[in-house]
């Protein structure tokens, strides 16, 4: 198994963390490939002497950080806040979880800068306010697609960083005076602050290009997670209500440096109804008390801002069409626990728009937001599944769930999580 592929299928949100901790039991390096601290990945570890089980979030390093066996990789294609690495590096050390030799940073990363955060405020006082994570995730990508980007190498370098700094800084110091009236940003502070960071960093940096590449001819097995879901990627989501990065497949390739030849499994998370965070159309958005009851029972709210997600019933068109985009191979359902106590459980099939029956997903907002959902029904199975270890034990209208899933979608459900602990995780026979 060379590179394994994990995706969110949906806007995010649907367990990967919780995925990625699971299989990182058996895999020897865990790379993420894009987005930065704007993702909030979720692992719990087992309890420890007694204790209660201990929650982590995870925004910047990799999910199979927990397994100490396992390489994380930050890749180039990540945006990378210092303030959040070296937050979530000390609760790490704290909870006795070290990164030293097991941590490795692309030196073409991009650095989030102390603009980009401002900016990104800046970005959504305008018309079109997205909802993002505030965290500097679209002015850092603007930067890289302007090619006037700071790097992790250009820290190593005090000229090249006042240099590039400072012609950053030209522009945006004139519109921090403007929107917030306030004092201009020190170049010389910000260069302290980010050569006290590389200090910091700097056994951890390094070309992951070729460390991956080097990884592969010795057969090491990697695992490529994911940030966000495809509904959020800027090329193939709900666009402009997207982030600024490619969460699906192709991206990893990109993220990474590996080329698809060296992919051989895609493996997309999907909770067992939908969630959103932020603006954009969202067909089977549920506005009633069934979706303050998916809301409360699911804890859905955001790892990264605490925001309550919008919620509703699963959505096959659009998985359908992440399934596509995504080449994805098998599914992990995840939080099929929270639909335990429904009488009726929806899954939407395809939509009605302006009068006219329509399979697939539109992606442009103008359609998806006429898009009208059409449902197949279940009965619940109004029973409770947390405890369950065996799909085969679960019962069997929950079991009829995922294999109509399964059918509906001509991709094979592979595992069905049934809490957010590592044990409540079922391995799903061939159907
Ligand atoms: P990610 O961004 O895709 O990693 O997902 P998040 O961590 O942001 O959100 C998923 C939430 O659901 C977290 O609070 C997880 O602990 C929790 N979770 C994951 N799998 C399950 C599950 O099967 N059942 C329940 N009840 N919670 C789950
Ligand atoms: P994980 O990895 C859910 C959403 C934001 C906003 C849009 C753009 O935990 O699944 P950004 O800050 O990226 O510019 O915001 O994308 N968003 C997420 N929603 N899960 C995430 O990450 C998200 N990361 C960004 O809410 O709508
Ligand atoms: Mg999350």
């Amino acid at each position: 198994m060379p590179v394994q592929i994990i995706v969110g299928a949906q806007w995010g949100d649907e367990g990967k963390g919780k995925i990625v901790d699971h299989l990182s039991e058996n895999v020897d390096i865990v790379a993420r490939y894009q987005g930065g601290a704007n993702a909030g990945h979720t692992v719990i570890l087992p309890p420890v002497g007694g204790k209660t089980p201990q929650q982590f979030i995870l925004h910047l390093i990799p999910s199979g950080i927990f397994h100490r066996h396992a390489v994380c990789v930050i890749g180039n294609g990540v945006v990378l806040d210092p303030v959040a690495l070296m937050d979530e590096i000390h609760k790490l050390r704290d909870a006795g979880v070290s990164v030293e030799g097991r941590l490795l940073i692309s030196h073409n990363a991009h650095l989030i800068m102390p603009y980009h955060k401002m900016l990104d405020a800046i970005h959504e006082k305008g018309d079109q306010k997205i909802g993002t994570t505030g965290r500097g995730i679209g002015p850092s990508y603007i930067d890289k697609y302007t090619r006037t980007g700071i790097r992790v190498v250009d820290l190593l370098d005090r000229d090249v960083l006042c240099r590039k700094l400072k012609r950053n800084l030209e522009h945006t110091n004139e519109l921090l005076k403007k929107m917030y009236d306030s004092k201009e940003l020190d170049v010389e502070r910000i260069v302290a602050e980010y050569q006290e960071f590389d200090r910091s960093i700097d056994g951890y940096v390094t070309d992951t290009v070729d460390y991956l590449h080097r990884a592969l001819a010795k057969k090491k097995r990697v695992l490529a997670e994911g940030a966000q879901g495809a509904l959020l990627d800027v090329d193939h989501g709900t666009y402009p209500y997207v982030t600024s990065s490619n969460p699906t497949s192709g991206g990893a390739c990109t993220g990474l440096g590996i080329p698809p030849t060296a992919v051989n499994s895609i493996v997309g998370v999907v909770k067992a109804y939908s969630t959103r965070v932020g603006n954009g159309p969202f067909p089977t958005e549920l506005l009633d008390t069934t979706g303050d009851r998916l809301r409360t029972v699911g804890g859905e709210f955001g790892s990264t801002t605490g925001r309550p997600r919008r919620c509703g019933w699963l959505d096959l068109a659009s998985l359908s069409y992440s399934i596509r985009v995504n080449g994805i191979q098998r599914l992990a359902i995840t939080k099929l626990d929270v639909l335990d106590d429904f009488d009726e459980i929806r899954v939407c099939t395809g939509y009605v728009i302006a009068g006219t029956m329509v399979s697939r997903f539109p992606t442009d907002v103008q359609t998806l937001e006429k898009a009208k959902p059409v449902y197949k029904s279940f009965r619940g199975w109004k029973e409770k599944t947390s405890d369950v270890r065996r799909f085969r034990d679960l019962p069997p209208r929950a079991q009829a769930y995922v294999r109509a899933v399964e059918r509906l979608l001509h991709t094979n459900v592979w595992m069905v999580s049934v809490g957010a602990r590592r044990d409540q995780t079922l391995a799903v026979p061939r159907g």
